[in-house]
C-alpha cells in the first residue's frame, strides 16, 4: 500500500488473512479473555472451597450477575456487540455446575427493567431477594454467590456516602449479604469494580468461604469468572494495589473532597503499601497487601542466588509448583534502604516476573535483575544535597516472595558506607503552599510557603526561516529522503505552522477529531481514536471492537508479554479503521479508591505503572501506531479536573507520580505524549516548561510530540511556549497569532512544535 494510503484515503481494506477482518475478532476475543482470566485475583479460599465441585448446584444473589461491568465510562469505554455476564458464563459451565435459573431470571428481569427505566449499568441499586426464591434456593443448594459490581466513569469521582457509596457495601447489598449468610452453608464473593473497594466485610467473616476479585474484565469477562470458579482456569493475579479495611484508612481520603480546586498530596511518597508497609500502625489497616493473590496450587521458591555487580544486582532463582494444579506464580522483589536524612518507605518494588505456566512439579529458573540507583530517593529539601538523587549510606536489604507481606526475610544485603549522589538535577514543580508533608514515623513537617519563579528553558532551534519558494516540497519527499525537514518547514507561513498546531475535523470512524492535513504540502489527516481499554469508535458508525479488561485488571496479571500482545492487537484494530494516534495507555497512579478513573489506571506503585505502559507502547508501535501514554501529570482526581491544583511536593512528583511515565519514556520511546488537564503546584501541566521541558524533555531525552487533553482550559500560546506541540481537539489560532505579533512567541517556537509533529506523522506507514 502507498505509503499514508490508509490517513488520505480512509480504506476499508481488513487485515485479517484471507482479507477477514481483525476488529473484534475471534483472536482478539480469546485475548480479552485469556487477560480476564490471568488478571482476575483469588483474595480467599477457605479450605480450598474454590474450584466448585464438579455437580454442584448453585444459587446466585445479586443483580450484578446481569449487569457485567465491563469497563468503566467516558473516553475508556468500548463499543462492543456482546458482553458477556457471570450468568451467562455459570450456563456455559452447565456441564460442570447447575444453576438456580428462576433466581437468576428473577435479578435478570429486575436488570432489564430498571435499565428500560432509565438507571444506569453498574448503579443499578440492589434490589431485595423474593422470600418464595429465598426458600427455594435453600431446598435446592446448600452453596450460594453474591456479586457485587460498581461502575465509575470519566469526569466525576465517586463517593462514600450513604447515598453513592463506592467503597462501603450499600444498604441493598448489606441486607444481601446478610441474608445470604444467614441461609447457606457455603458462599463465595465475586467483584466486579474498578477500584480498591472494601473487602473486610467478606475477609473477616468465616461464613463467607472464597472470594474473587474479578475487576473489569472487558467484553468475556463473565465467561473468565465462570471458568476460574469451575476450576478451568487456575487464577494467578495479584494486586497491584492495597485494599485496607475502611475507606479512611487510605492516607488521601481526608482531604479528598476538601477542596474542588486543590488537592494536597501531604502523604507525600507514601502512597499505597508504602504508607501502608512504613507508617506505624499501619499495617494492620491492611487486608490484603499489595502483591497478594491465592491459586490453587501452591510455589516454593528456593535456590536463590544474588549477585551484585556495581549497581546492578542479579538475582537467580527456582519456582516450582509444589501443589496438584497447573498454575503460575509471580516473583517479586522488593528493596528495603536504610532510614536516614531522608525518610525512606519500608520497601518498595524494584522487580518482578511471572512464571510461565508450570505443571504440578515442574518448575523454572527466573533471573531478574535491576539497578539499584532506579531507587534511589530524591532530596528536594536539601537534607543531605538538595536536587540530587542519593542514594544514602546503610545497609540495604533486598527480599523477594509473593507479596510485599510475604517478602520478610532478606536474601541479600549490601552496605554503603557513603551516601551516593546517583545524579544531580534541578529544582523544578517544586511547591509554593504544600503546608506539611508525611515522613516516615507517621509526623507531619512543616513545608514552607514559598513563592518561585518558574524557570526556562534555552533551545537549539532548526534553520525555520521563512522562505518563499517558487515550487513545493511536499512531506513525501522528506519522508522519502529526498527534501530535508528544515527546507520542508521554511516554506510553511506563519498561519500554515498555527494550522499545523491545532486539531482538524474527524474523518472516517474518528470521533476524537486528527491532526497534520494540510493538503497543499501532502500532509495527510492522522485520525486519533480513545483506549485504553480498547480502541473507543462511536456507537453510531456501527463499528464494534474487542474491549479488553481494564487497565487495574492487566496490571494484576503481572505479565508483561500478555501487555504488550494486547498493545499489538488493539493498535491493528485501530489500523484496520484508519485510526493512527491511539490514546493509550493511561497510567497515572491509584491514590485515592474513589477517583473515577483508576480503572483506566494500573496501580498504586510506579514500577507497576511504568512497567504495563511501556509493554503497552511496545505493543502499538509495533505496528507503527502512535502510542500516547496520558495524562501527565498528577491527574488522580476527577472533580474540576480542568482547574483542579495539584499540590504536592517535588519528591513525591518525582519518585511517585512520574516515575511511571519515566520509566515508559526511557523503556519504549512513545511517539507522543498527552499532558493533563490540572495544574501541578499552580502551573497548568500543558503550559508547564518545568515539566515538558526541564524533566521530560532535557532530563528523560524524550524526543515524541506533546498533546494536550481534549478541550483543556490552557491558553494555547503559553502551551506552545512550554513545548506541547498540539492542542486538541481545536486551537485557539487567532489568540496565538496574536501573540506571535507581540512577541510573546515566536515563529521557532511553533516550528519546533510542528517539527515534532512532522517527524510522528513521518514514521506512520
Ligand atoms: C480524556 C482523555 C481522552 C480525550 C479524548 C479527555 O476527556 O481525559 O483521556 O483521550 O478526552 O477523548
Amino acid at each position: 500500500m502507498q505509503k499514508w494510503a490508509r490517513e488520505k484515503f480512509q480504506p476499508c481494506i481488513p487485515l485479517g488473512e484471507n482479507h477477514t477482518r481483525i476488529t473484534e475478532c475471534e483472536t482478539n476475543r480469546q485475548l480479552s479473555y485469556e487477560a480476564a482470566c490471568e488478571g482476575s485475583v483469588l483474595l480467599k479460599n477457605n479450605n480450598d472451597f474454590l474450584p466448585i465441585g464438579k455437580g454442584t448446584a448453585v444459587a446466585v444473589f445479586g443483580k450484578a450477575q446481569a449487569d457485567y461491568v465491563k469497563g468503566g465510562g467516558g473516553s475508556g469505554d468500548v463499543t462492543v456487540s456482546y458482553v458477556k455476564n457471570i450468568y451467562e458464563g455459570l450456563k456455559n459451565r452447565a456441564d460442570r455446575i447447575t444453576i438456580f435459573d428462576r433466581l437468576s431470571m428473577f435479578y435478570k428481569e429486575y436488570v432489564d427493567n430498571e435499565l428500560k427505566n432509565g438507571a444506569y449499568s453498574g448503579d443499578i441499586t440492589e434490589p431485595p431477594i423474593p422470600a418464595e426464591l429465598l426458600e427455594e434456593s435453600k431446598k435446592l443448594t446448600d452453596t450460594a454467590i453474591i456479586v457485587i459490581n460498581r461502575f465509575s466513569q470519566e469526569g466525576i469521582d465517586r463517593k462514600n456516602d450513604e447515598a453513592d457509596s463506592y467503597f462501603n457495601l450499600r444498604a441493598g447489598e448489606r441486607e444481601l449479604v446478610e441474608t445470604v449468610t444467614a441461609n447457606f452453608e457455603h458462599i463465595v464473593v465475586l467483584l466486579n469494580v474498578g477500584a480498591m473497594i472494601d473487602v473486610s466485610w467478606f475477609a473477616y467473616n468465616d461464613k463467607i468461604e472464597a472470594a474473587l476479585m474479578l475487576w473489569q474484565g472487558g467484553m468475556e469477562g463473565g465467561f473468565a469468572a465462570a471458568d476460574i470458579i469451575t476450576g478451568i482456569v487456575n487464577p494467578s493475579g495479584k494486586l497491584t494495589d492495597t485494599c485496607a479495611a475502611r475507606f479512611s484508612d487510605y492516607p488521601s481520603s481526608e482531604g479528598f473532597y476538601e477542596s474542588d480546586d486543590y488537592v494536597k498530596y501531604i502523604e507525600d511518597i507514601f502512597v499505597g503499601y508504602r504508607y501502608f508497609e512504613t507508617i506505624p500502625d499501619k499495617k494492620e489497616c491492611v487486608v490484603y497487601p499489595f502483591g497478594y493473590g491465592l491459586s490453587y496450587t501452591e510455589f516454593s521458591i528456593s535456590d536463590a542466588e544474588v549477585n551484585q555487580s556495581g549497581n546492578k544486582i542479579n538475582i537467580s532463582l527456582v519456582a516450582a509448583n509444589i501443589g496438584k494444579t497447573a498454575g503460575k506464580e509471580v516473583i517479586q522483589v522488593y528493596l528495603e534502604a536504610p532510614e536516614g536524612n531522608i525518610a525512606k518507605p519500608k520497601k518498595v518494588l524494584c522487580a518482578f516476573e511471572k512464571t510461565d505456566m508450570l505443571e504440578a512439579g515442574e518448575s523454572q529458573r527466573i533471573q531478574l535483575s535491576f539497578d539499584i540507583t532506579d531507587f534511589a530517593s530524591y532530596d528536594d529539601m536539601g537534607a543531605i544535597q538538595k536536587s540530587a538523587y542519593i542514594l544514602e549510606k546503610g545497609i540495604y536489604n533486598i527480599l523477594i516472595g509473593s507479596s510485599v507481606r510475604d517478602a520478610a526475610q532478606p536474601v541479600y544485603s549490601f552496605n554503603l558506607s557513603e551516601n551516593v549522589i546517583v545524579e544531580q538535577l534541578n529544582e523544578y514543580c517544586a511547591p509554593e503552599r504544600l503546608g506539611k508533608r508525611l515522613i516516615s514515623d507517621g509526623t507531619y513537617i512543616d513545608v514552607p510557603d514559598i513563592r518561585r519563579s518558574r524557570k526556562t528553558f534555552k533551545r537549539e532551534y532548526g534553520n525555520w526561516d521563512y522562505k518563499k519558494r517558487s515550487d513545493v516540497i511536499m512531506l513525501l519527499d522528506v519522508a522519502e529522503g529526498k527534501s530535508d525537514m528544515d527546507e520542508f518547514i521554511s516554506q510553511l507561513t506563519d498561519d500554515e505552522l498555527i494550522y499545523l498546531l491545532e486539531g482538524h475535523k474527524n474523518r472516517g470512524v474518528a470521533n476524537t477529531c486528527g491532526m497534520g492535513d494540510l493538503e497543499k504540502y501532502g500532509i495527510p489527516p492522522v485520525m486519533t481514536a480513545d483506549g485504553p481499554a480498547g480502541v473507543r469508535i462511536n456507537a453510531e458508525c456501527g463499528v464494534n471492537t474487542t474491549a479488553f479488561p481494564v487497565a487495574t485488571l492487566l496490571a494484576c496479571t503481572w505479565n508483561i508479554p500478555l501487555i504488550e500482545r494486547i498493545g499489538k492487537a488493539g493498535a491493528l484494530e485501530a489500523k484496520e479503521n484508519n485510526l493512527s494516534i491511539w490514546l493509550t495507555p493511561a497510567l497515572n497512579i491509584h491514590r485515592s479508591p474513589l477517583c473515577g478513573r483508576n480503572f483506566e489506571y494500573f496501580s498504586e506503585d510506579p514500577l507497576v505503572s511504568g512497567k504495563m505502559a511501556a509493554a503497552m507502547v511496545r505493543g502499538i508501535q509495533s505496528e507503527n501506531i502512535v502510542a500516547v501514554p496520558k495524562h501527565f501529570a498528577c491527574n488522580n482526581k476527577e472533580t474540576n479536573r480542568y482547574e483542579s491544583d495539584s499540590i504536592i511536593s517535588e519528591r513525591a512528583i518525582r519518585e511517585i507520580y512520574i516515575k511511571g511515565f519515566e520509566i515508559c519514556v526511557r523503556e519504549s520511546k512513545p511517539w507522543m505524549i498527552m499532558t493533563s488537564y490540572n495544574l501541578i503546584n499552580g502551573v497548568r501541566a500543558s503550559e508547564n516548561t518545568e515539566l515538558i521541558e526541564g524533566i521530560l524533555r532535557d532530563e528523560w531525552g524524550y524526543k515524541g510530540m506533546i498533546t494536550s487533553d481534549w478541550e483543556n482550559h490552557a491558553e494555547h500560546w503559553k502551551e506552545i511556549k512550554a513545548g506541547n506541540d498540539i492542542k486538541m481537539p481545536y486551537g485557539q489560532p487567532e489568540k496565538v497569532k496574536e501573540a506571535l505579533n507581540d512577541g510573546k512567541i515566536t515563529r521557532e517556537e511553533l516550528a519546533e512544535c510542528v517539527n515534532r509533529l512532522l517527524n510522528m506523522i513521518i514514521k506512520l506507514q
